[in-house]
C-alpha cells in the first residue's frame, strides 16, 4: 500500500473536477461531463501519401474527440505530414466515479481500433497518442499486447505502430529512458511491469513534467493541463519525425518488392517497421 499517494490523487480528483467547471477553452456547447457521446460507428479513413493514422485517446472529463491537450498537437502534425488522419478512441474518459472501469473501457475500445486500423489500412502506419487517462490506457494496451483481453490468443500487431506518444501519463515511471519532460517522479498510478514498454522505447514518448499531479508527485495541476502550450511542439515534432520515417520504410520496402521475382511483385508489405 502506498499511502503517500493518496493526498495526491484526491488533490488530482478535485482539481480535475475544478478544470471541467473553468475549462480553458470555450467548450460550453459540448455536451455535460457524463453524457454519453452520441454512438456513432468508429469510422476509419485510411492514411494516404506521406501520412500516419492517429489515433488519439484524451484525458479524463475532456470532451469527445482527440480532447483539448491533443488536438492542436493532431492539427499541427496533420498540417506537417499531409494526408494524416485521426481516429479518437471511444471511451467515458470518466474521472469519478469508477476511473479504473472507464480506463479498462478505453483499453478495450483502443484494442478493438487498432485492429480495425490494421486490417481497413494493411502497411498503414499508426501514431498512438494518449493524455492523462488516454495515456494509460495506451501504455496499458502496449503492455498487455501479446495477450489483450479481447482475444488472448490473437496478439495485437506492433509491426504497424510507428510511434507512441504519452503526455502525462499516471502509469509513468520514472528513468525510463523514453521519459521526457522535467519530472522526476512516478505517476499515481506507477506501472509495475514495463518490459513491453521497454522492447518499444525507440518508438516511445513520454512527457511529464515537474510538479504534475497525476504523472509526477506534484501539487501542480496547472502544470497537467497545460502540455499544449509547454510540451506542443516537442510533442508535434516527435509525430512528424516517427510519420516521415515510417513513410521512409515503406517507400523501401515497397522499392524492394518492385525489384524482387515476379511472384512476390503487388503483394503488399505489412511489416515495415526498422
Ligand atoms: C462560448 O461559446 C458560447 C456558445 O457558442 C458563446 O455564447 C459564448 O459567448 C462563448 N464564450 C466565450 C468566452 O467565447
Ligand atoms: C491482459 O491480458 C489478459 C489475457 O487476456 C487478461 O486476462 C488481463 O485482464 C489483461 N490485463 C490488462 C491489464 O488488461
Ligand atoms: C501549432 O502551430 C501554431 C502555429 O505555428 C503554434 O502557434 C502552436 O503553438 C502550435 N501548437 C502546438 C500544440 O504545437
Amino acid at each position: 500500500m502506498r499511502f503517500h499517494a493518496l493526498p495526491t490523487a484526491c488533490l488530482a480528483l478535485l482539481f480535475g473536477s475544478l478544470s471541467q467547471a473553468q475549462p480553458l477553452s470555450n467548450n460550453s456547447a459540448a455536451p455535460p461531463v457524463g453524457t454519453a457521446a452520441a454512438k456513432a460507428p468508429t469510422r476509419i479513413t485510411c492514411p494516404s501519401g506521406q501520412g500516419v493514422g492517429l489515433i488519439a485517446a484524451r484525458g479524463s472529463t475532456e470532451d469527445a474527440g482527440p480532447g483539448r491537450v491533443l488536438a492542436p498537437i493532431v492539427a499541427n502534425a496533420t498540417l506537417q505530414v499531409p494526408g494524416t488522419t485521426l481516429a479518437s478512441v471511444d471511451y467515458p474518459a470518466r474521472l469519478v466515479p469508477d476511473y479504473l472501469g472507464s480506463e479498462m473501457e478505453g483499453v478495450t475500445a483502443l484494442t478493438a481500433l487498432m485492429r480495425s486500423f490494421t486490417a481497413a489500412c494493411p502497411g498503414a502506419p499508426m501514431v498512438l497518442m494518449g493524455y492523462s487517462q488516454g495515456a494509460q490506457v495506451v501504455a496499458d494496451v502496449i503492455s498487455n499486447a501479446s495477450a489483450p483481453a479481447d482475444n488472448p490468443a490473437q496478439p495485437l500487431s506492433m509491426n504497424n505502430i510507428a510511434g507512441i506518444l504519452l503526455i502525462g501519463d499516471p502509469s509513468r515511471v520514472d528513468g525510463k529512458p523514453f521519459n521526457a519532460g522535467t519530472a522526476n517522479g512516478d505517476g499515481l498510478f506507477s506501472r509495475k511491469d514495463s518490459t513491453a514498454l521497454e522492447a518499444m522505447g525507440d518508438r516511445i514518448l513520454s512527457i511529464c513534467n515537474d510538479g504534475d499531479p497525476v504523472c509526477d508527485r506534484g501539487i501542480n495541476i496547472a502544470v497537467h493541463l497545460s502540455y499544449d502550450e509547454t510540451n506542443g511542439a516537442e510533442a508535434t515534432q516527435f509525430v512528424v519525425s516517427k510519420a516521415m520515417k515510417a513513410m521512409k520504410a515503406m517507400a523501401a520496402k515497397a522499392a524492394a518488392a518492385a525489384a524482387s521475382p515476379p511472384e512476390t511483385i503487388g503483394k503488399r508489405a505489412t511489416a515495415w517497421t526498422a
